[in-house]
C-alpha cells in the first residue's frame, strides 16, 4: 500500500491569521494519525508565516507515524534538523515571496552544498530525500549526492489538463521509473487533491505521496456544518 503523508502547515496558517492558539497543528496531526496517515509533514519556513520551531518540537515528541521535515538547505535549517533529529528530512527550494514551493530543488547547481548537508543529516539518522522536478538531470544527480529518496515534483501535472496531463503523468512516470532503477526510493507530491490523485498513485514504484492543501481544504468543509452546530447548541443553551 502506497504511504500518504499528511502535511499540516496549512492548519498553521489559519492560527497565524490571527496569531492564536487554535487550530492547533498538533491536534490536526493527530487526528490524521487515527484516520490512517502514515506520516505528518511540516515545512518549517524561513519566514516562519506557518509552522513554529515549537511545533516541530512537540510533534516530534508526540507523534506516533513519522515527522518528515521540508527544510530549505540552509545552514541554520540544517543545524535546527541536526538537533531536532526528523525520522525523515526533505530538502526543498525556498523563496519568501512564493506562495507555495514552485519547483524542485536545482540539485545540478547546487551539487556541493546539497552533498554536504545530504551527509550532516544521515550521519543524525535521518532519512533524506530531494524534492525535484521530473527531469532526467535532477534524478541522476540527487542519486550521486546520496540522497536516500527524491520527492517527485507533481506540480506541472496538477496544473496542466486534457491531453497535457497525460503528457506530464508521463513526464512524471519516467522520472520516477528512472529513480527507482537507480536504487532511490521514490516519493511524490505537490498540488494532488481528490480529482488528480489517482493516476499518480497508479504509479507502482511510488511508496509515499505527501499531500497537505487539498486535504485541509476538504476539512474545513467536510467540518463545518459540525463546527456551527455545536455553536448553536450552545447559543441555545443561554437562552433555552
Ligand atoms: N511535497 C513538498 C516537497 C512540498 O513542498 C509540498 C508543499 O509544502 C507538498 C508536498 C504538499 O503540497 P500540497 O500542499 O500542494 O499538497
Amino acid at each position: 500500500m502506497i504511504r500518504l503523508g499528511v502535511n499540516v502547515d496549512h492548519v498553521a496558517t489559519v492560527r497565524q491569521a490571527r496569531r492564536a492558539q487554535v487550530p492547533d497543528p498538533m491536534e490536526a496531526a493527530l487526528l490524521a494519525e487515527k484516520a490512517g496517515a502514515d506520516g505528518i509533514t511540516v515545512h518549517l519556513r524561513e519566514d516562519r508565516r506557518h509552522i513554529q520551531e515549537r511545533d516541530v518540537e512537540l510533534l516530534r515528541e508526540r507523534l506516533k507515524t513519522k515527522l518528515n521535515l521540508e527544510m530549505a538547505v540552509t545552514p541554520a535549517m540544517v543545524a535546527f534538523a541536526e538537533t531536532l533529529r526528523p525520522d525523515d528530512a526533505c530538502f526543498v527550494p525556498e523563496k519568501r515571496e512564493e506562495l507555495t514551493t514552485e519547483g524542485g530543488l536545482d540539485i545540478v547547481a547546487h551539487r556541493r552544498k546539497i552533498q554536504d548537508s545530504v551527509k550532516r543529516l544521515q550521519d543524525r539518522g535521518i532519512h533524506v530525500s530531494l524534492f525535484v522536478d521530473p527531469e532526467e538531470k535532477q534524478i541522476e544527480t540527487s542519486k550521486e549526492v546520496g540522497a536516500d529518496a527524491v520527492e517527485v515534483h507533481t506540480g506541472t501535472y496538477c496544473n496542466a489538463a486534457g491531453a497535457e496531463r497525460e503528457k506530464e503523468r508521463r513526464t512524471v512516470a519516467s522520472a520516477v521509473s528512472l529513480a527507482y532503477r537507480l536504487g532511490l526510493e521514490v516519493h511524490a507530491g505537490h498540488g494532488l487533491d481528490y480529482e488528480n490523485v489517482l493516476p499518480i498513485a497508479g504509479i507502482h514504484e511510488i511508496v509515499e505521496l505527501n499531500i497537505g492543501h487539498s486535504i485541509i481544504a476538504r476539512a474545513v468543509v467536510v467540518g463545518i456544518e459540525q463546527a456551527v452546530r455545536e455553536m448553536k447548541a450552545l447559543l441555545k443553551k443561554a437562552r433555552g
